[in-house]
């Protein structure tokens, strides 16, 4: 009989949204006239924007041309979208990429996960607690991890807190590792680095021969001057680091599915021989097997996220999210309930009140305010006592959810 993959029986819980979906479901089935409030994954709410729906559709009837059709593109996705996020995306920040450094993907989340493809089991891993999820369970689940321990931290693995104490940006690894996961604005504390702490980490990869794993899915709800957007935005970084970006928060692609990731041909790593060797040709080789790239009308449909009436459309649906951000955040700090987080990215990250473990607290919230949030120690450790808030609601939504949340905890 076929074994499994026993590292998958190491993962504790299930993955932490479709855990929050199951309770919300058992609520609402013993509760069906609630008026729940969803706060909890990330999920837009908006639909797609003009600019963009045209180009989706413009896409789809191309499809049904004989000449214009289109069948199997290219796995690393169209050069025509790849060049204008080059131009549109990363050289106002004077970030210059070529063509073949830029992967397209079906989203961040996929590729953040298969990326370990291209990395050895035996390198040492470093993630932030709390994390978002899926850098810690791919990690269990390739194998890289041992058993979880009375902590809830897996043997094997790095963990880097992110406290109050720290800002919630981590220190550097308590011992020597190969790869270093790093998500500004962060998910899920909402927090961002600057660029003196970002460079301090490209000088810290570089000089202890280290990959960072750089997660900038976020930065569209950058609003401060200064907050590097990219991680390529400092010296040095080519040679250190992959990163991660997505349609889906910045322009309502949570369902549409696209995103892309970075691999800079400067970017090496060793083999067992010693020898150096190109990540880029790796990923290549690796989409190129096990990826058939994302579908043209998705990828017309990202390329017009970019056009100038696009932007602009997607522009003012971000700055309502933070806007809501900022009511959730002002909001709630009034009432006394300590706030993180919510300035540069669409998430609030609290504490919870009266000393409520996240999970208590996700009860009470759901039970009494109809309200779902993320609760804190589902990202890790650190995150017990904590809770996020997502801002992708309805505007009304917000209001209500922050009105019934003073009512009952506020000071
Ligand atoms: C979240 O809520 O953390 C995100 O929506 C998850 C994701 O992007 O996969």
């Amino acid at each position: 009989m076929a074994r499994i993959n026993d590292n998958y029986l190491k993962l504790q819980a299930g993955y932490l949204f479709p855990e929050i979906s199951r309770r919300v479901k058992e609520f609402t089935s013993a509760n069906p006239d609630a008026s729940i409030i969803r706060l909890g994954i990330g999920d837009v709410t908006k639909p797609l924007v003009p600019a963009v729906l045209k180009a989706f559709h413009e896409g789809v009837d191309d499809l049904a041309k004989g000449d214009s059709f289109h069948g199997y593109g290219p796995e690393q996705g169209y050069d025509w979208l790849s060049q204008v996020i080059i131009d549109k995306a990363y050289r106002p920040l004077g970030v210059e990429l070529k063509n073949n450094e830029v992967f397209i993907s079906d989203g961040s989340k996929c590729d953040s996960a298969n990326i370990l493809d291209i990395f050895d089991l035996g390198n040492k891993v470093a993630i932030g607690d709390p994390v978002y999820p899926v850098y810690n369970d791919t990690n269990v689940m390739v194998g890289r991890s041992g058993q979880i321990n009375d902590k809830g931290y897996y043997e094997g693995l790095v963990y880097m807190p992110c406290t109050e104490e720290n800002g919630f940006t981590p220190a550097f690894p308590s011992e020597k590792v190969d790869i270093i996961y790093l998500c500004f604005p962060n998910n899920p504390t909402g927090t961002v680095a600057s660029k003196e702490q970002l460079k301090a980490w490209v000088d810290y990869a570089i000089e202890n021969d280290a990959v960072i794993l750089f997660d900038a899915a976020y930065e569209a709800f950058i609003t401060e001057a200064d907050i590097p957007h990219s991680i390529y935005e400092i010296e040095g970084a080519k040679k250190c680091a992959i990163e991660f970006r997505s349609f889906s928060k910045t322009a309502g692609f949570t369902g549409v599915r696209c995103g892309l990731t970075v691999v800079p041909e400067e970017l090496l790593g060793t083999t067992a021989n010693g020898e150096k060797y190109s990540f880029n040709k790796l990923w290549n080789r690796r989409q190129c097997t096990k990826f058939n790239g994302v579908s043209y009308p998705v990828q017309k449909a990202a390329a017009a996220v970019y056009s100038d009436e696009g932007w602009a459309q997607v522009k003012e649906i971000i700055d309502y999210y933070m806007e809501n951000a900022r009511i959730i955040r002002e909001g709630l700090s009034a009432a006394g309930i300590e706030c993180f987080g919510g300035v540069n990215a669409p998430y609030i990250w609290l504490k919870t009140p009266q000393g409520m473990t996240s999970w208590d607290f996700f009860d009470k919230l759901l039970n009494e305010c109809f309200v779902v949030g993320t609760p804190g120690s589902g990202f890790g450790p650190s995150g017990e006592g904590y809770f996020r808030l997502s801002a992708f609601g309805e505007r009304a939504n917000v209001e209500t959810a922050v009105q019934r949340i003073k009512e009952k905890w506020g000071k």
